[in-house]
């Protein structure tokens, strides 16, 4: 299993520390969360903060869009180079002409699927994707309760997934813990995201870890 803490639940006092905390203890991506006000009801950081985090990280950024207007968002990320920039398929009427949009950038392209989305609604978009991140909460805050659904959700999207694209991986974010790794490594899921979790545990390496199934 890949890990990505998600510094949503960092110490933002010290958000330079954190970032290279993480990273020396063994995580894979830096995941960054991205909201705008509008399509979560939460407000987080723009590029001026992920530039900072870009430069400080050792590891790969991972950026999670959680916000109407896609396209704004891309462009103000891309000359960031983040590894993967994902945005939500529920708030977006032209898909696959985004997905080329951020791979013109030289930038890995995903999708999020909210919790009620399903993983069919992307069949015709895989072949295309680097990622797809399926929602174990409703996006907005960290610390929220595993919703069980995206196990079986995982299930399905790893079958479409094998048989259209294998290099593509499926991430899934939100309440992921020691205690449900296991059962979303064994449904499929290649990249797990864990904000509280990593950063409410005393070890970073200890919890990141634990997650490495
Ligand atoms: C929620 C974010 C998540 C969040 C995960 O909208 O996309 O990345 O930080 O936090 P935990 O792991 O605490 O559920
Ligand atoms: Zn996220």
């Amino acid at each position: 299993m890949l890990v990505a803490p998600s510094i949503l639940s960092a110490d933002f006092s010290n958000l330079g520390d954190e970032v290279k905390a993480i990273c020396d203890a063994g995580c894979d991506f830096v995941h960054v969360d991205v909201m705008d006000g509008h399509f979560v009801p939460n407000l987080t950081i723009g590029p001026v903060v992920v530039e900072a985090v870009a430069k400080t990280a050792a590891k790969p950024l991972d950026v999670h869009l959680m916000v109407e207007n896609n396209t704004f968002f891309v462009e103000l990320f891309a000359p960031i180079k983040p590894e993967y920039i994902t945005f939500h398929i529920e708030e977006e009427k032209h898909p696959h002409r985004l997905i080329q949009k951020i791979k013109s950038y030289g930038i890995k392209a995903g999708i999020v699927l909210n919790p009620h989305t399903f993983p069919e609604s992307i069949e015709f978009l895989l072949e295309d994707l680097d990622m797809v991140l399926l929602m174990s909460v409703n996006p907005g805050f960290g610390g929220q309760k595993f919703i069980p659904s995206v196990i079986e959700k995982t299930k399905r999207l790893k079958k479409l997934r094998d048989r259209l694209n294998p290099e593509c991986l499926i991430e899934v974010d939100g309440g992921v813990n020691d205690k449900n790794v296991r059962e979303l490594k064994e449904a499929g899921v290649d990249v797990v995201v864990a904000g509280s979790y990593v950063f409410k545990h005393k070890s970073y390496k200890e919890a990141i870890e634990s997650l490495k199934v």
